[in-house]
């Protein structure tokens, strides 16, 4: 059975004190959400207050919303992987589709900063998905099979090994028009069936989440379904009591 996760990406937004009193507040409800793993995402110039809020709260691990897809040295205004596990992150997010949109990240760099983040100790969080267009045009499939077969292609067969991918379809991030539940688990299981064609075994304990206008309100039945195995939440992140309320709509014995 696949411990199911929660992730907050906080994208960038907030200040040190709002971000202080959203990991104390989360923090407090942990004892409210057993049997999930939880994890924060802040900008990294607050991963430090993670670090601080957190230490003592096994509970909810924090993360990295990027990482570079170089190793340490001149690359002005980057942070790198190492950098990222030195400030205790156990996950990073990898091509998140506005790194895609808004950075022109490439299948290929994504694929770079994946390999970063694996080398680094950091459990890579691989965000695919369609846009609007491409869902339109019935290219999902392709496209999501395109950007994972990516990651294989750099980091061989056990690219998916210590791994996590978040489907997050384009059109519903940020939109309040989230997937319904058929709609992502049918895109889950082929996102299952695929790594499994290349690594059975990495297939059957990989977590893949939905994310794109989770809210407590659906997250309950997007998460009941078979293959899929938590959140990567948004704008509800930002809200202790939203957050909260989605961390323990993925408690095990409520599915
Ligand atoms: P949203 O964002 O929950 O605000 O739709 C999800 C994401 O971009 O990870």
């Amino acid at each position: 059975m696949r411990r199911p996760l929660v992730m907050g990406n906080w994208k960038m937004n907030g200040r040190r004190r709002e971000a202080q009193a959203l990991i104390a507040a989360v923090a407090a409800e942990a004892a409210t959400f057993p049997g999930v793993d939880v994890a924060v995402c802040p900008p990294y110039v607050y991963l430090g207050v993670a670090a601080d809020g957190l230490s003592r709260c096994p509970a909810i691990a924090w993360g990295a919303q990027d990482v570079s897809a170089y190793g340490d040295g001149a690359y002005t205004g980057e942070i790198s992987a190492g950098m990222a596990r030195d400030m205790g992150c156990e996950f990073a997010i990898i091509g998140h589709s506005e790194r895609r949109t808004l950075f022109g990240e490439s299948d290929g760099v994504v694929a770079q900063k994946f390999a970063r983040a694996l080398a680094a100790g950091v459990t890579p969080v691989l965000c695919v998905g369609e846009t609007a267009a491409e869902r339109d045009g019935g290219h999902t499939r392709e496209v999501v099979l395109r950007q994972i077969g990516a990651v294989f292609a750099s980091c061989g067969t056990g690219a998916f090994d210590r791994a996590v991918i978040a489907y997050e379809p384009v059109w519903a991030i940020g939109t309040g028009r989230a997937a319904s539940p058929d709609e992502a688990q049918a895109v889950h299981r082929e996102i299952r069936n695929a790594v499994a064609q290349r690594n059975p075994t990495a297939a059957v304990g990989l977590r893949i989440l939905y994310g794109g206008s989770v809210k407590a309100q659906n997250a309950r039945e997007l998460f009941a379904r078979d293959d899929i195995d938590g959140g990567l939440i948004g704008g509800a992140s930002l809200v202790a009591a939203d957050f909260v309320g989605i961390c323990r709509a993925a408690c095990p014995d409520l599915a």
